[in-house]
């Protein structure tokens, strides 16, 4: 089964054909990012309206990509929510009239849920390594990117139980803030985290709320801790940023390997999903691995391609979907 997937939840603007929710045939992705940059954040209008300039040669793409007619489509899948809504208006009214005029079923799929359906994709590649070995359900799902913090329990593709969010900022959105504040660029995650390797160090300490009553987070606090640092000692070079970047990270990497780790031990569970753009970061990579080893948890990180926004993982748990409704 062929599914086009649609993704214009942001900045980006992506299309996908995904076979049998599992491989690949296309993914292109255009963003528009490099128009928001000098404003340090994503800039609602000017991302729709680029949406609407690309969507129309990014699906023509993904189809000759796939080598795919219209025709050879089962179905299209479409970025429902959450999102900008004028961005997501783009990608749903293309998709629905798609859909129609070619008489095709259209499903609707969760942008947070499909971050962690990345983790079942994978290229006809056999050197490809997640194509090789297929996560297990029940799972927990840990889903870190620039607008979402949430863990969930994952029962099945199409059931999913929320055990706790962000109270404030997203994960992602701390880091561009931190980024900011320390007058990087934007967006801040990859920066960080390139400083932070080199940073390490035990002089500087920043400290990111546990919440240990709850699977909850809260990325404000260390936030605003890292600015009122800075306006008491300002950051005169590089390494002065390293060593805040260091701390900066290596607090809020604690925080989520804890909790991701917690609710495979309270839901009793041996497979970890993680997904969104954070699912990038290395410290996060190499000590939630580390932890889940010693614990016995199976941890998944999507390839770093497929972490950021794209419409594969539309696609595939689009595909999901539509075989649930078939029955
Ligand atoms: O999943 P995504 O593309 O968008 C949302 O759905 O929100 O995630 C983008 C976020 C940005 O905040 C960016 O700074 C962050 O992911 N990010 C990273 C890294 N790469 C991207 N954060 C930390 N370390 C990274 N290597
Ligand atoms: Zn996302």
């Amino acid at each position: 089964m062929n599914i086009l997937g649609i993704e214009t939840s942001c900045d980006e603007t992506a299309a996908s054909v995904v076979q049998d929710g599992r491989e690949i045939l296309s993914n292109v992705v255009a963003s528009s990012l490099k128009d928001h940059s000098r404003y340090g954040g994503i800039i609602p209008e000017i991302a729709s309206r680029r949406q609407m300039e690309l969507i129309h040669p990014v699906v023509g793409e993904a189809l000759k990509q796939a080598n795919l007619q219209v025709h050879d489509l089962d179905a299209i899948a479409v970025t429902q929510a959450p999102g900008l809504i004028g961005s997501l208006l783009v990608g749903i009214s293309f998709a629905q009239a798609f859909s129609f005029a070619l008489g095709k079923p259209l499903v609707r799929v969760d942008h947070i849920k499909a971050h962690l359906y990345a983790n079942f994709l994978g290229f006809n590649d056999p050197h490809f390594d997640s194509f090789l070995e297929l996560p297990r359900l029940p799972a927990i799902g840990l889903v870190v990117s620039g607008g979402h913090s949430s863990l969930f329990y994952v029962r099945d593709f199409t059931y999913f139980v929320l055990m706790g969010q962000t109270r404030d900022d997203a994960v992602g959105e701390a880091y561009d803030k931190v980024a900011r504040i320390l007058g990087l660029g934007y967006p801040g995650g990859p920066i960080i985290d390139r400083l932070a390797q080199k940073g390490k160090n035990d002089e500087i300490r920043f400290n990111c709320a546990s919440l240990p009553e709850s699977f909850d987070f809260s990325f404000s606090g260390i936030k605003t801790a890292v600015l009122y640092h800075v306006q008491r000692a300002p950051v005169q070079d590089e390494v002065a940023a390293t060593k805040i970047a260091y701390a900066f990270q290596s607090s809020v990497v604690s925080v989520l390997v804890g909790k991701a780790i917690a609710a495979c031990q309270k839901k009793k569970v041996r497979t970890l999903l993680v997904g969104g753009g954070v699912a990038a970061n290395s410290e996060l990579r190499g000590r939630l691995s580390a932890r889940a080893k010693e614990e016995d948890i199976q941890a998944f990180f999507p390839p770093l391609s497929l972490c950021l926004d794209n419409a594969a993982m539309i696609a595939g748990l689009g595909y999901r979907l539509v075989k649930k409704r078939r029955g």
